[in-house]
Order: C-alpha cells, then sequence, then structure tokens
C-alpha cells in the first residue's frame, strides 16, 4: 500500500476498546469519556476481516491497543485469529501493564511477540497521581515483570513528559537502559481537547531531555530495536538498552509515517489527528466491499498533521487518543 506521497504503509494500529482502567492526566478525563456502546464495537470476527482485507493489499504488522486493551474480553482469542491470517508477521501490544501480569502467558502463548508499556514515572506515588488510579502501582511492576519473565522482545517502556511531574527522572530511567535490555522512549504529549492543561502548560520538549541526557554521559545514535514507530535511538555507549525520543511536537516526522488506525467502533483514520476517517464497520455489516474503501482512505492519507503546541487546533476535534489507540 502506497500512499500519494510514497510513503509505504504496512502497519495497523487496531483500537479494541475505548475504555481504560487508568485515567493518565494526559490521556483522559478523570471521570472518562462517553463510552461506545457494545454493539458499535468491532467483534474479532469483524476485525480479522478488515486484517485480512489489508493484509492482501500489504500489511504486515498490527498493534493491538486500545483505550486499555486488556480490559477487553478474551484478547488471547483476537490475536490467535490475526496471527493466522497470510501476511501479518508482527503482532504486538500496547498496554498500560495493569492487567499484564494475568495475561502475559496467554498472550505470548497466542502470538503477542513484544510489548510496549506505559509508565511514567519510576516512583509509586507519582505513578499513582499521573495515572490518577490508586493502588495501580503494584499490578504495573508485576505486569513489567511478567512481560520479562515471559520472554516478549523488545520491551519498550514510554515515558510522556510531563514539566514539573517526572521530568526531574529523565537521568534515572535513562539509566536503566545501562542495566536492563529496556528501550526507554520519551514522548511529547499531543495536545488534545481534553489534555491541554498539561499539554499547553506542563510540556516538555525530547530535544531538552536529551541535552540533559548528553551531559551525563555520550549518547551514540543507534538503529533502534525492531518496530515500526518514529522513535528516534541512541544508546549510552555499552549500555544494553536504549533511550528513544518521539517527538510529535519538536519535530514532525510525518513524512517517515507508516501506518493507519482502526478505531475500536470500526473506523479507519489514516492519521492519528485530523478529521478523516472511514467507516467500515457498517459496510462490512451491510455486506458490501471493503478494499475500494480502504484504497480512497490511503488516498486521503494527509501529508502531515498540523498540531500546535499550546492549543488544540491542530487535532482534529480528537477528545483524547485513546479514542484512537494512541
Ligand atoms: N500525548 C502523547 N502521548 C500520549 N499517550 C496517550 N495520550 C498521549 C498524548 N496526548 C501515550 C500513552 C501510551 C502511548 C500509546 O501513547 O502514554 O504510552
Ligand atoms: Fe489509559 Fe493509556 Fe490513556 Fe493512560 S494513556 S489513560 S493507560 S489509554
Amino acid at each position: 500500500m502506497r500512499d500519494q506521497f510514497g510513503r509505504r504503509v504496512e502497519y495497523l494500529r487496531v483500537s479494541v476498546t475505548d475504555k481504560c482502567n487508568l485515567r493518565c492526566v494526559y490521556c483522559m478525563p478523570l471521570e472518562g469519556l462517553p463510552w461506545l456502546r457494545r454493539d458499535d464495537l468491532l467483534t474479532y470476527e469483524e476485525i480479522e476481516q478488515i486484517v485480512r482485507t489489508m493484509a492482501g493489499m500489504g500489511l504486515r504488522r498490527v498493534r493491538v491497543t486500545g483505550g486499555e486493551p486488556l480490559v477487553r474480553r478474551d484478547l488471547p482469542d483476537l490475536v490467535r485469529m490475526l496471527r493466522d491470517v497470510p501476511g501479518i508477521d508482527d503482532l504486538s501490544l500496547s498496554t498500560n501493564a495493569v492487567l499484564l501480569a494475568d495475561q502475559a502467558d496467554a498472550l505470548r502463548d497466542a502470538g503477542i511477540r513484544r510489548v510496549n508499556v506505559s509508565l511514567d514515572s519510576l516512583r509509586p506515588d507519582r505513578v499513582e497521581q499521573i495515572a490518577r488510579r490508586p493502588g495501580c502501582w503494584a499490578p504495573i511492576m508485576d505486569g513489567l515483570d511478567a512481560a520479562e519473565r515471559v520472554g516478549f522482545d523488545p520491551i519498550k517502556v514510554n515515558v510522556v513528559l510531563i514539566r514539573g511531574r517526572n521530568d526531574d527522572e529523565i537521568e534515572e530511567f535513562a539509566q536503566i537502559t545501562r542495566e536492563r535490555p529496556w528501550h526507554v522512549r520519551f514522548i511529547e504529549v499531543m495536545p488534545t481537547s481534553s489534555n491541554l492543561e498539561v499539554s499547553a502548560k506542563e510540556f516538555f520538549s525530547c530535544q531538552e531531555a536529551l541535552a540533559r541526557l548528553r551531559a551525563v554521559d555520550r549518547l551514540e545514535p543507534v538503529p533502534g530495536p525492531p518496530g515500526n514507530g518514529p522513535a528516534i535511538y541512541h544508546r549510552f555507549p555499552g549500555a544494553p538498552g536504549t533511550v528513544g525520543v518521539i517527538t510529535p511536537m519538536s519535530h514532525n516526522y510525518c513524512d517517515r509515517c507508516n501506518r493507519m488506525r482502526l478505531t475500536a467502533d470500526g473506523h479507519l483514520r489514516p492519521c492519528l489527528f485530523g478529521a478523516i476517517q472511514t467507516n467500515l464497520r457498517d459496510p462490512l455489516r451491510a455486506g458490501s466491499e471493503l478494499l475500494p474503501l480502504i484504497e480512497e482512505t490511503l488516498r486521503i492519507k494527509p501529508e502531515r498533521h498540523y498540531l500546535i503546541q499550546g492549543s488544540d487546533r491542530g487535532s482534529g476535534g480528537l477528545v483524547a487518543l485513546s479514542q484512537t489507540g494512541g
């Protein structure tokens, strides 16, 4: 699949639910969002059909996301179904890890090979303040241990930088990569209409983070672990892990974009931001052909996002990233 700017699209992020068991300050309002109804959600069979159609067009990798994907029942069933789609050779998962300890074995057996875990602080009290769910620290740590135990590889740890809440831990996070084969990725917060308090007032750029780390030790640019993402990786000399930066605000990487997104209610989004999306669910349920709809969505994939730091004007009406799978 090639878009009109010559970018090859071979990666789909599949959101299986809009719900989440955490309420991260930059992601979801404390009171939650107006959740989708059960009938609105794609069934696993419908997701599989869409992935199968896209695999026939060149899709190779799928990431399961949410909201929090592990809150949806029987997720390993979906993973097994996707593993059996011809052409799909890479299945990964993005999770907050709260429920991972219980499900890690089943997910690995079903076909998940690698995970991205969100972890915004190394301090229990801060994790719980940022995620706004008391008691979430211990299960998250159990989840990370389970990820190592079952052999997910690579393990990428996502750290959304928030000035005044975790920016004093940048060195500590990077230090972990000298001890463990973790890939710690710092992420610049992206503005949506529900997170302006954080994205406008507590923005912290990855450039500033890298400058701080360069004061600690030499950072070598490295290709980074296998994956599909926009992260640029660096390594401290001899470290088993890497430090990555994801810079949607300070350095646009849309020219390398290789992905589309499928929302939990069956809309195919060619870009995380902007208003363009194609309803695949209703045509699928009506027995219509999906292929022309997918081709047309690819054709209108925007060249880039138009986010503006400090404002949600470029987000295309997005309330929270949990609505689109992040
Ligand atoms: N800006 C940047 N990152 C975000 N995430 C969720 N919302 C935002 C946002 N507004 C992150 C999560 C997770 C990843 C999928 O996206 O922390 O690690
Ligand atoms: Fe949940 Fe992830 Fe959003 Fe946090 S960032 S509230 S873990 S969906």
